[in-house]
């Protein structure tokens, strides 16, 4: 049969599953034999991956299929630009893999799922495990099943660089971040005159702009798991999903892998890792660097990853190549190391991590204190890290917390902010990886965090944090001798619809009884004044005297002035307005209806003198959610000038491997 006739036919079978939207029998699949990686998947030469195949039968449903029963003799060949199509187990020179059966359901779509009307399919499956391809080139990756059907995906194997530009490479992600968020963020932190800012955000001045595209493999809209997986795999994947593909199976750890540019850079050139987040560190974003499963709420799995090599590791989660316990960990997240918690199999992680030669830290001060030529741990509190804004200007809220790192239930009062962790981590690399480099990603999280719970506040004061650590980062860089061989790239994984579109005269707003005229207090246009934040109250406008809070320059002088901007989210619950900071702690905007019915509404204690804003969201949630746009991507140092332009989220990977000449000696093999 030739190509074109077997693609007309298996279009022609199963064309109906291309109707399919948003409730999907498998993402990435929308035939009945699944090809994982799936079409338009890129590789560097030599970065491992497994292969997953899968033939579906749906038993009912729209796509019934053969009576429920799976072709079992179904094949995959790997044909190199135009050469012959090889069996997959002899072109990768492995034995036939052992054939996987299971059954899943899931509902066609909404109708289906309100009456419980689900679909079931049955699954015969193959993976081949921990392959590689090393010539540069086109592949076409062919499963032929049901005698007549085929699923063709094409592969690129991409040339890699040759040169290594960077020894070292930090990249900075402000989670969540968008252009929006730092153009408000330089709003409220830098002073202006007659419309011209006297200084810029750090952000402002990187050598290199360029714009990447965030979607997921199967949807528009993408989460941090998926799109970390993109930012460090150079793969799409799906929501959930971190350095895997989802495949139907019912365990969250089988699920086709591939290597991320922490475990290439381990074992390629053995450099200095780092990962650094205000998060809990079993968090997708910092997870995704070394984790490899279906569900990013496998966070004490993560973990465990995390310490162990290929060798150590159980059976279940093993794979040949591993981040081989990162020299630097940083962030929250106390739970997943304490035995008597959420820690993996119930272990004492903290011993584990001791045990392998860890200095572990639990606050700032022991942090300042560590010594730079050990491995470090530093956990400083339970969930997720405070917030600036709470640490730096409303330090009270950070008191009964009961989140100590040790798990004493005192309160973690000491904890450092993201510039001290990345400037720590920076010394413990550049001691130990004079000659190799490293490589270190350091997250702003609680940007994102913030802005899911609507405070616009507390995310600017994140915003800000970062962009603080990126000055503090360079100029630390420069004081080691290390800035002309670090590479420095900022970016975000996705966006969040938040925008100011106005000020608000939070005084007007407070005073009105009615809802519709509070909104008279929202200024627009002409009416949206100048920034009061930045501002002295009382400075006269040629009075440049700036007068710094505790946290210094290039911050908000006050949190709380009378004109404040006003902000608004693309995706919201229903919830309140008054444009005023909370300075008791992060907002909570909607809250159940009661404990019998979780519909979700305006919580009364949120912003109680502002107007109600009804929601655009399913009533059962309560937090806005991840937007379309593009995100900003700056870059300075070594190897910075490939960051401009607009590209995708994978197209980060293959740049920053291609800074540190990542693949290159794999291709050297052909
Ligand atoms: C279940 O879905 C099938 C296929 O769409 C449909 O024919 C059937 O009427 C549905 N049954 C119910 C109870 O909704
Ligand atoms: C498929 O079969 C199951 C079991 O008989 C049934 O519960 C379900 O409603 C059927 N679904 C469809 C879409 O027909
Ligand atoms: C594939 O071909 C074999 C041999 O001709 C036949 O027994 C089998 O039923 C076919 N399978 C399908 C799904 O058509
Ligand atoms: C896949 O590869 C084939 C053969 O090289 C080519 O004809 C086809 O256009 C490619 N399809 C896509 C979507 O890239
Ligand atoms: C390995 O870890 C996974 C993930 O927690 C767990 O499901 C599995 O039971 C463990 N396997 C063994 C052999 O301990
Ligand atoms: C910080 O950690 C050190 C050593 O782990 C401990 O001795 C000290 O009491 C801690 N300080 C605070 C404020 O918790
Ligand atoms: C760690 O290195 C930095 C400079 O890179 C130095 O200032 C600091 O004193 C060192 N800390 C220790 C404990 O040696
Ligand atoms: C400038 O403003 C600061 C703070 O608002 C104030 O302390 C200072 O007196 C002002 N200077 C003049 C010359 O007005
Ligand atoms: C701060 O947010 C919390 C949770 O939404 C709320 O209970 C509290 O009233 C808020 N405080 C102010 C001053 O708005
Ligand atoms: C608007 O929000 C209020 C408060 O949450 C809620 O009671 C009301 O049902 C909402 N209206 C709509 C149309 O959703």
């Amino acid at each position: 049969m030739s190509f074109v006739s077997a693609l007309l036919l298996a279009s022609s079978l199963l064309a109906q599953g291309a109707s399919a939207q948003y409730y999907k029998r498998l993402g990435s699949c929308p035939t009945l034999g699944c090809v994982f990686p799936p079409d338009q998947s890129d590789f560097l030469p030599g970065q491992l991956f497994d292969i997953r195949l899968e033939v579906h039968a749906p038993v009912n449903g729209s796509e019934a299929y053969n009576g429920g029963v799976p072709d079992e003799m179904f094949a995959l060949c790997i044909q190199e630009g135009e050469g012959a199509c090889v069996g997959a187990a002899e072109y990768f020179g492995q034995e036939e893999p052992v054939l996987e059966q299971w059954s899943f359901e899931y509902y066609e779509d909404l109708f289906a799922e309100d009456a419980d009307n689900t679909t079931a399919v049955n699954v015969a499956s193959k993976a081949y495990r921990a392959v590689s391809l090393f010539k540069p080139g086109d592949y076409l990756a062919k499963l032929t099943y049901y005698n007549i059907s085929e699923t063709v995906a094409n592969w690129t194997v991409r040339a890699p660089s040759t040169e290594r530009k960077a020894k070292n490479v930090l990249l900075f992600i402000g989670d969540g971040m968008t252009q929006s968020m730092i153009t408000a963020a330089r709003l409220i932190g830098h002073k202006s005159i007659n419309g011209r800012y006297q200084s810029l955000m750090q952000m402002d001045q990187m050598e290199a702009l360029g714009h990447q595209m965030t979607h997921s493999l199967d949807s528009f809209i993408t989460d941090s798991a998926n799109s970390a997986t993109a930012l460090y795999t150079g793969r799409k994947s799906s929501v959930n999903a971190l350095n895997v593909y989802a495949d139907s199976s019912p365990t969250p750890f089988d699920d086709p892998k591939h290597e991320t540019i922490a475990e290439m850079f381990r074992r390629e050139i053995g450099g200095g890792l780092g990962i650094v987040s205000t998060a809990v560190i079993g968090d997708a974003t910092p997870a995704a660097l070394c984790a490899h499963t279906r569900d990013r709420d496998q966070l004490a799995a993560v973990v465990y990853e995390y310490l162990y090599s290929a060798e150590e590791l159980n059976a279940t989660l093993a794979w040949p190549t591993s981040c081989q316990s990162p020299d630097v960990i940083f962030g929250g997240g106390a739970e997943l190391f304490l035995a008597e918690e959420d820690a993996f199999e119930g272990r004492d992680m903290y011993a584990e991590f001791a045990a392998h030669g860890y200095n572990v830290v639990h606050n700032k001060t022991a942090l300042a204190a560590a010594a730079n030529d050990t491995k470090t741990l530093g956990i400083f509190s339970t969930s997720n890290m405070a917030k600036w804004l709470d640490r730096q200007v409303y330090p009270t809220n950070l008191q009964n917390k009961a989140n100590s790192p040790t798990g004493d239930g005192s309160d973690a009062t000491d904890q450092p902010g993201l510039k001290d962790m990345t400037l720590k981590a920076i010394d413990i690399l550049n001691a130990n990886y004079k000659e190799e480099g490293w490589f270190m990603m350091a997250e702003a999280a609680s940007i994102d965090k913030m802005m899911h719970v609507l405070d616009y506040d507390r995310a600017l004061g994140e915003l800000l944090e970062l962009d603080d650590t990126i000055r503090a980062t360079l100029a630390h860089l420069k004081a080691l001798g290390e800035d002309e061989n670090t590479l420095v790239v900022v970016t975000a994984d996705h966006g969040h619809g938040f925008d100011v579109f106005g000020g608000a005269d939070t005084m007007y707003v407070a005073a009105q009884e009615d809802d519709r005229m509070k909104r008279r207090g929202v200024g627009i246009y002409v009416n949206s004044g100048l920034s009061g934040y930045q501002v002295a109250e009382g400075a006269s406008p040629d009075n440049d005297t700036l007068v710094y809070g505790e946290q210094g320059p290039n911050f908000p002088v006050q949190w709380a002035p009378r004109y404040a901007y006003a902000a608004g989210f693309a995706a919201n619950p229903d919830h309140r307005e008054d444009y005023s900071v909370n300075t008791t702690g992060p907002r909570l905007p909607a809250v159940a209806v009661s404990e019998e019915d979780e519909d979700m509404v305006v919580n009364a204690y949120d912003n109680p003198d502002g107007f109600v804003v009804n929601g655009t969201l399913p009533v059962a949630y309560d937090q806005g959610v991840h937007s379309l746009t593009d995100v900003s991507v700056f870059a300075s140092g070594p190897g910075s000038e490939a960051f401009r332009g607009v590209y995708n989220n994978i197209d980060i990977f293959f740049k920053l491997a291609g800074a540190l000449a990542l693949g290159s000696s794999a291709a050297e093999r052909c």
